[in-house]
């Protein structure tokens, strides 16, 4: 499959894509762009580190979060279409080229998914801002409803970081 081309401008690796989304204010198509990237690449990620877990509970929930990070992409892209006229198209994972570096799974524990809780609680808030600095309300929307389902990722983050306590 061909790759995804990167939008213009657009850095290189996933880390910087998410630095320029983490410090934008707002939901510019540049940004929006990079969004739907980096939301597509949440799911592969969810997913392999969902496969480095032997607890099935914290599996599932892992898997849960990765399936509504598609989603996400797809919201985003919809909402490019309703400020361009075009959806801009949501990658497949090997055709999109922010996953064409392999990357190491983190390791997954406790404090790591704690910690990636609170990463997910301040997607809420970015998604929150983005949709107040929009003059369009069915953007605002879609914006809206990807910030609620991130809060709902942070709490399930601590669910299954207290079931791997648990042991
Ligand atoms: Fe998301
Ligand atoms: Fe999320």
């Amino acid at each position: 499959m061909p790759m995804h081309s990167l939008p213009e401008n657009a850095p290189a690796t996933l880390g910087e894509a998410f630095a320029i989304i983490n410090a934008a204010t707002h939901p510019t198509l540049d940004v929006l762009r990079l969004m739907v990237l980096a939301e597509a690449a949440g799911k592969t990620l969810y997913e392999g580190m969902a496969e480095t877990v032997p607890n099935e509970a914290v599996r599932t929930l892992l898997r849960h979060n990765g399936r509504e990070e598609l989603a996400h992409a797809h919201r985003v892209s919809r909402a490019i279409g309703v400020l361009t006229g075009t959806d801009y198209p949501v990658p497949a994972p090997e055709e999109n080229p922010y996953l064409a570096t392999p990357m190491n799974p983190p390791v997954v524990t406790p404090e790591m998914l704690n910690g990636l809780a609170q990463t997910e609680f301040n997607g809420d808030a970015l998604y929150e801002g983005w949709a107040r600095n929009t003059d369009n309300a069915d953007v605002a929307a879609l914006l809206r409803l990807n910030g609620s389902e991130e809060t709902e990722h942070g709490q399930r983050l601590q669910q299954a970081a207290a079931l791997l306590a648990a042991g």
